[in-house]
């Protein structure tokens, strides 16, 4: 009986840190399930353990992590043969996800015709992975869905579950106390918080899409918002402003900021605080993490917006504080991470 929900969003431009966010807590909580609500292999989710690096897409983070089982649910979409490469990825470094994969019949999957059409008609600087073009489907009423690859699947050690019944099913009564949903992307990039439409992604990375999941809202206990010291951005738009190309090439660069899907460059920003705060409260989080603060504090660059303007503090204390201050409303904490590792 699930008795426990935490939840982890994005909120920001996506590659906030999530994927160590999502370990951390499995390791730290023991989960007995990690869902994936949304996007699909436009994520890049990067963990670290013991020097070895881990980077899942599709899968959601808890395959890393034995005896956690995980269910990627009916808003995601799936593109089957990164999806068995991503499998034998992660097999090759020894983990097993046979047993412990769901998947839900009603994903959509991701055609060649769909990559080829988000590749050859990017204006907006897509991951290329079809994202666009398959959710169109989907509202079309045209496309494919998992439940027609149900065999294939299985092969693969994954089992197709009705959303329908998976909540009140033998296995979920037996097994599942503890639930950690893992939010792809973030609230920037959502299809309808953006603030710079066309310039998103075309799912639900809100706190909507964990709940469009069919789990019991009423024992949700933690919503973790991350964001990180600094803002960064992948896509067509120009996002990093000139003036300050100086000290945002120094943090990008510490901050290594490539993309783990793409490898593309990320353009960055100061972290913006009001822009934080609207992403914290519409996703109801009662936690909020800020990630790579240790970027910021050996760069010596105390910079943020705030109140629509750039504040530059003389320590990393003082603009920590004023984040604090800011973030007041939260029901819990601000957490500053300063490594790659843990919150
Ligand atoms: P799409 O999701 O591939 O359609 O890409 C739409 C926009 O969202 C592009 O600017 C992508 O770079 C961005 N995007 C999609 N997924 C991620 C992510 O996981 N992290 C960062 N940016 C992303
Ligand atoms: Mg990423």
């Amino acid at each position: 009986m699930v008795e426990q929900i935490d939840v982890v969003l994005g909120c920001s431009f996506g590659d906030e840190g999530k994927g160590k966010v999502v370990y951390d807590l499995i390791k730290k909580n023991s989960y007995d399930l990690c869902v994936r609500f949304n996007g699909s292999g436009n994520a890049g989710h990067t963990i670290y353990d013991n020097d070895i690096k881990l980077v899942v897409h599709q899968l959601p983070v808890g395959v890393l992590v034995s005896n956690v089982y995980n269910l990627i649910s009916s808003d995601c979409l799936i593109d089957m043969s990164r999806l068995k490469m991503e499998i034998d990825e992660i097999k090759e470094k020894g983990f097993d996800i046979a047993g412990r994969l769901f998947i839900s019949k009603a994903c959509h999957i991701i055609t060649q015709e769909c990559i080829d059409y988000d590749r050859q008609n990017n204006k907006i600087g897509t991951t290329g992975s079809g994202i666009g073009p398959t959710y169109s489907q989907k509202m079309l009423r045209v496309g494919k869905r998992v439940e027609d690859y149900a065999d294939e699947l299985k092969l693969l050690g994954i089992e197709v579950v009705d959303m329908r019944q998976f909540w009140f099913s033998e296995f979920v009564k037996k097994n599942v106390n503890s639930v950690l949903m893992e939010g792809a992307q973030g609230f920037e990039l959502d299809i309808n918080w953006t603030n710079h439409y066309p310039y998103c992604t075309s799912s639900t990375c809100t706190l909507a899409g964990a709940i469009n999941t069919g789990i019991p809202i009423s024992k949700i206990k933690n919503i973790y918002g991350v964001s990180k010291a600094y803002d960064t951005y992948v896509g067509a738009m120009q996002f990093q402003p000139e003036e300050y190309n100086d000290e945002l090439n120094q943090i990008a660069d510490l901050g290594k900021e490539y993309g783990a899907t793409t490898g593309r460059r990320r353009q960055c920003n100061f972290l913006n605080i009001d822009n934080l705060k609207e992403a914290l409260i519409f996703n109801n989080c009662n936690i909020c993490i800020i990630n790579k603060m240790d970027i910021l504090e050996d760069l010596n660059i105390f910079k943020v917006y705030s109140g629509k303007k750039i504040m530059t503090f003389a320590t990393l204390l003082e603009m920590q504080i004023h984040i604090i201050k800011e973030l007041s409303f939260l029901e819990k904490e601000v957490l500053f991470s300063f490594n790659p590792y843990t919150i």
